[in-house]
């Protein structure tokens, strides 16, 4: 990978060090020009036209390149305002079919907007949602969990859904998504991954995990714009699968009394859209698929492991990461200065990052028990200088 490029691609890293990728990432200048590019366009012809214009490339080639990025089929893309959104218009399209007593499987370290549905499907229909146990190190125990849905289908129970969110947002775990799928699949459950904090940061190959329904969002590793992301939904889902919202993209109206729901995955999507924002995603997506999904991941391993080992070198600090091998995203805190006092501290000489407390993963937060943290989420683009400066600046933060 050329790194100086790679910088020279997105300037303001001469300017601050930038490690807050699983927040907000900062994008590549070509992810801005392209949103600009699209907005001048609006501006000058206005936005129906400029739409038209660009057909090709909003309509078509941005859903081919997202594809590629998860070796799904263009069809089976729907482009909607963001990760959460995406989740939620297939879990409550599937939640219009389930029953008292159905019961949802997840894990210990789940999003937290997605607990809130499902408390919320538990208030409105009863279904239980149980979770799946941990190994040693905090992965789903997939053994655990064959064994686990062997005894509700002994109980008689119906398990709808395996909802797993793949790399959680408040600490360094990586869950066994294929190995997941595995077992999902050979029990014919639906399995639903939240892929937002790994899209653009490692290869994800749904054909290979075995999801049905994959959720992710724009601005975090895969460099894009705020206020959109994507969902996969497959081939096999589609034949049946229909949202629990529908406007007159999703379905067409058939007369003035019925309606044909669309046959991909733009069923998900809106009549009306931010195409700037789309641009952006676009460019974005396409640098990543110039440098290739592996060498990213192979760069950001070796930059986020020499960071966290280096952390946990410097004495009061601790690592709260999970998992035998880890994500770009490093949690830590220090025994007796406060997370806030450290960022704060950090910011003040232009170092980006944030905070990682239990809201983004509150059964991980009820079961470890740890205080704030700080996440530090590098990327590919961070070099040797940044992380020496990281470690100089944390140095004097908590001596
Ligand atoms: C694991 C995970 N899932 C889902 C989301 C929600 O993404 P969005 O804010 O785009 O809806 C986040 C955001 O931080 C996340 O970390």
């Amino acid at each position: 990978m050329d790194i100086d490029q790679i910088r020279e691609d997105t300037p303001a890293l001469k300017e601050i060090t930038f490690m807050n990728a699983a927040g907000s990432s900062i994008s590549p200048e070509c992810v801005y020009n392209g949103m600009a590019f699209i907005l001048d366009e609006e501006s000058r012809i206005g936005g129906y036209h400029a739409h038209a214009k660009y057909e090709q490339e909003l309509e078509i080639d941005l859903y081919a390149s997202l594809a590629q990025l998860i070796n799904a089929k263009p069809s089976e893309i729907g482009i909607v305002e963001n990760a959460t959104i995406a989740w939620q218009k297939i879990f409550y399209g599937l939640a219009t079919k389930w029953q008292k007593g159905d019961i949802i499987l997840s894990t210990t370290t789940e999003y937290g907007a997605n607990l809130i549905a499902f408390m919320h499907v538990k208030k409105l229909y009863g279904v239980e949602t149980l979770t799946l146990a941990d190994t040693e190190f905090g992965e789903v125990d997939t053994t655990a969990m064959d064994a686990q849905i062997e005894s509700l289908k002994a109980e008689g129970k119906n398990v709808v859904l395996v909802s797993v969110s793949h790399l959680p947002s408040n600490n360094g775990l990586i869950q066994p998504a294929a190995e997941i799928g595995k077992i999902a699949n050979k029990h014919n459950i639906i399995y639903l991954l939240d892929a937002c904090q790994s899209i653009g940061l490692l290869p994800v190959n749904v054909q290979k995990i075995g999801c049905d329904f994959l959720t992710t969002t724009s601005r975090k590793f895969l460099r894009g714009p705020r206020g959109n992301g994507f969902l996969y939904a497959s081939s096999k889902m589609l034949q049946t699968f229909e949202p629990a919202i529908l406007d007159f993209f999703g379905a067409e109206l058939d007369g003035a009394n019925d309606y044909n729901l669309r046959k991909d995955a733009r069923r998900f999507e809106n009549w009306e859209n931010a195409y700037a924002l789309r641009a952006g995603l676009h460019a974005a997506v396409d640098y990543a698929l110039d440098l290739g999904i592996h060498k990213i991941w192979k760069r950001t391993q070796i930059v986020s492991n020499k960071l966290r080992t280096a952390i946990a070198e410097i004495p009061g600090m601790h690592i709260a990461d999970l998992g035998q091998k880890q994500s770009a995203i490093i949690t830590c805190y220090h025994e007796t200065k406060s997370s806030k006092e450290i960022r704060n501290f950090l910011e003040e000489k232009n170092i980006m990052l944030t905070l990682a407390g239990d809201h983004s993963a509150p059964w991980d937060g009820e079961k470890r028990k740890l205080p704030e943290k700080l996440r530090f989420s590098p990327h590919y683009y961070n070099d040797e200088n940044d992380s020496d400066i990281v470690i100089e600046i944390l140095k004097a933060a908590v001596k």
